[in-house]
């Protein structure tokens, strides 16, 4: 069974949608289940996300933990965003099934991936983030 927290950042998603010319975009995917996730950021030139946006097609899972890990990293400093995990999300959302883990993945991969493309775009290096995959369905990674 699914907690409130999660029904209600499933039926009432925060942060929805996208932003134009975004300080950096990440895109992952779950070839398993054909799900995939879009994340949005702002940063500002201290290093604060200062808006994320997003957009997920996927199951209620995964719809529930974007909202939740938006949530978490808006105002954050890159670093603190970087911390955050699958299980940070999956606490502040009071718990997930076990078969529906493995989307709360897709939210943290999708940060790390959009963290990714900031660095790139702004030639900097961020400490610890590592090269995010785009599938995060290991084994079955699509070149
Ligand atoms: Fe694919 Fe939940 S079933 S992300």
């Amino acid at each position: 069974m699914y907690s409130d927290k999660v029904m209600d950042h499933f039926t009432h998603p925060r942060n929805v949608g996208e932003i134009e010319n975004a300080s950096g975009v990440g895109t992952v995917g779950n070839a398993k289940c054909g799900d995939i996730m879009r994340i949005y950021l702002d940063i500002d030139e201290n290093q604060i996300i200062r808006d994320v946006k997003f957009k997920t097609f996927g199951c209620g899972a995964a719809i529930a933990t974007s909202s939740m890990a938006t949530e978490l990293i808006k105002g954050k400093s890159i670093y603190e965003a970087l911390e955050i995990t699958n299980k940070t999300v999956m606490e502040a959302l009071d718990g997930l099934p076990p078969v529906k883990i493995h989307c709360s993945l897709l939210a943290e991969e999708a940060i790390h991936a959009a963290l990714w493309d900031y660095a790139k775009k702004n030639n900097i290096t961020i400490e610890g983030l590592k090269e995010p995959k785009s599938d995060i369905h290991d084994g079955e990674k699509d070149e």
